[in-house]
């Protein structure tokens, strides 16, 4: 299938984006000042650019660690079920964790993966998401901390993908079709 010719607007510039990375660890290492260990699990593969910055800024002991699930596709539209590809490596049980997640848009990515994760048993279980779209949202999940709330359009860039291409360009665009 051949894609249809598209260009991208620029959104979210990757200087602002730095800043606000910077602001949100601050938060972050405030909010976690406490901890022993901080375990933030990327969530595969839209937030492996905004992991890397984010825990660069973080000020706290902290352990990295991934989680891939599917996205549904069509044909699981109506329960919107998620699978899991890739587990942990480490335990969690009794631990801090920070999950760390690239756009919130319906919310039932967030929903199975909070769940899923629930069963572990952390100690402290709150969500970084970079982006939001609140004017998506179908179940009721929040993060604690967001990057930047954005309208309902189609984003690339910063790790995010369209049809697995645009992850590396440095800022946040929107797709527009021509
Ligand atoms: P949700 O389950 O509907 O909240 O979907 C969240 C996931 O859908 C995100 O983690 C992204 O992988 C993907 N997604 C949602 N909006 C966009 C977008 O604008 N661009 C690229 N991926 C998106
Ligand atoms: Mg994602």
């Amino acid at each position: 299938m051949t894609q249809k010719p598209y260009v991208i607007d620029e959104l979210i510039s990757a200087k602002a984006i730095a800043a606000r990375v910077e602001a949100l660890a601050k938060e972050i290492a405030e909010f976690y000042a406490d901890t022993e260990k901080l375990t933030v699990v990327g969530l595969l593969r839209g937030s492996f650019v905004f992991i890397a910055d984010l825990v660069r800024e973080l000020d706290l002991p902290v352990e990295v660690d991934f989680l891939e699930v599917s996205s549904y596709g069509n044909a699981t539209e109506s329960s919107r079920e998620v699978r899991v590809l890739k587990d942990l490596r480490g335990e969690i049980e009794g631990r801090d964790v920070l999950l760390v997640e690239d756009i919130v848009d319906t919310g039932y990515t967030l929903r199975h993966v909070l769940e899923f994760l629930g069963t572990r048993h952390p100690k402290r279980l709150e969500v970084c998401a970079l982006l939001d779209k609140p004017s998506r949202r179908e179940v009721d999940v929040k993060a604690r901390w967001i990057g930047f709330e954005i309208p309902d359009k189609f984003v690339v860039g910063y790790g995010i993908d369209f049809a697995q291409r645009n992850r590396n360009l440095p800022h946040i665009g929107a797709v527009r079709f021509l």
